[in-house]
């Protein structure tokens, strides 16, 4: 039998390079050998304020996205996560099996929530809904980038005590990340990730920016005063950033791209980059367009709920009956 992949992805803005790179292409070549499952995650979206509109517009587009890069429905199931009510549902029970001590340890959460007054509950409740997320289809293996390790770490964890507590019944994911790529950096400060919800779009490729708006935002890239393009992630991070960016793009090694610039400048450099950007997602723009308006959208997430709201109910329940929750079924 197949192995199952299951990863999501927050609606929370347009995806950049970074969730492609590290995460989204990873999923595109996982499908032909595994039974995948990929989720728009919009319950998460909501632990942060967000717009109604913005928001309905956002979870379409990254549905149009992931069919655009290339995942394709006879294979892969794709759906929205509140269209699967299992998942909140168990996110619940996830919760009661978590210590409070152990949600604030989260990295992601104490940046999110950092000197900042109003911090929803849902903030810090929000690895047990991931765990959920990926134990309701017996994942065996989670794609994701750096950033998601610990969380990733919490869901074996969870998983583990609801086995030895109630019944042996979720599988224990592995986490599989990228060996380049997995930490794209933000384009103005190497020292951050790149994020889709950082507040300055300069500091960010979004996969849906236009030629101009790439060949600028790379330019205005910051970079050191050596002048060689160097891979040395201590001392030159920045341009250690934009070497694999390159390399990813491109399909060629840190080592053969760091060959073609040899005795060039940065200017030169990134003049290249840009266009190699411009290259891996104007076909993804084009499909896009496509798509994003098309009523065979919603018919392949209509058809992905109904496939994940199967496989889901069923793991719920006898999570529910390990449990003690409801009456007894027959
Ligand atoms: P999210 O929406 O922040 O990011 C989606 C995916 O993109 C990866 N990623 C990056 N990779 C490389 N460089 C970057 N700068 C970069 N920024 C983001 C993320 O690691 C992720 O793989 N909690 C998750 C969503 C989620 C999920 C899940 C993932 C919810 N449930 C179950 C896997 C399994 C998140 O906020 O990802």
């Amino acid at each position: 039998m197949k192995k199952t992949v299951f990863s999501g992805i927050q609606p929370s803005g347009t995806l950049t390079l970074g969730n492609y790179l590290g995460a989204m292409k990873h999923f595109v070549s996982l499908q032909e050998d595994y039974n995948c499952y990929f989720c728009i995650v919009d319950q998460h979206a909501i632990t942060v304020p967000q717009d109604r509109l913005k928001l309905r517009e956002n979870i379409r587009s990254l549905a149009a996205l992931y069919l655009a890069v290339g995942i394709d429905p006879s294979k892969a199931t794709l759906f929205i996560q509140s269209e699967v009510p299992a998942h909140a549902q168990l996110g619940w029970m996830m919760q009661c099996v978590s210590y409070i001590g152990e949600l604030e340890r989260m990295t992601q959460f104490k940046d999110k929530s950092d000197g900042k007054e109003a911090v929803s509950a849902s903030l810090l409740t929000y690895p047990p809904l991931m765990a959920a997320d990926i134990l309701l289809y017996h994942t065996n293996i989670v794609p994701v980038g750096e950033d998601q390790k610990q969380h990733l770490e919490l869901t074996r964890d969870l998983a583990e005590r609801f086995n030895k507590k109630y019944n042996d019944i979720f599988t224990i994911p592995e986490v599989q990340i990228p060996k380049v790529g997995a930490r794209i950096m933000s384009l103005n400060d190497p020292s951050k990730k790149m994020s889709k919800s950082n507040p300055n779009p300069k500091s960010y490729i979004s996969m849906l920016d236009d030629e101009k708006t790439i060949t600028k935002k790379i330019k205005s890239a910051v970079t050191d005063s050596d002048g060689i393009v160097k891979f040395d992630k201590e001392n030159k991070p920045a341009i250690s950033n934009l070497l694999s960016i390159y390399s990813l793009c491109k399909g060629a090694s840190i080592e053969e791209v760091e060959a073609q610039f040899v005795g060039k400048g940065y200017g030169e450099f990134k003049e290249s980059l840009a266009q190699v950007v411009i290259d891996t997602l104007k076909p993804i723009q084009e499909r896009y367009e496509q798509l994003i308006q098309s009523e065979e959208l919603d018919h392949i997430l209509d058809q992905g709920a109904d496939k994940a709201n199967r496989v889901a109910r069923k793991t719920l329940e006898k999570a529910e009956r390990a449990m003690g929750l409801g009456r007894k079924r027959r």
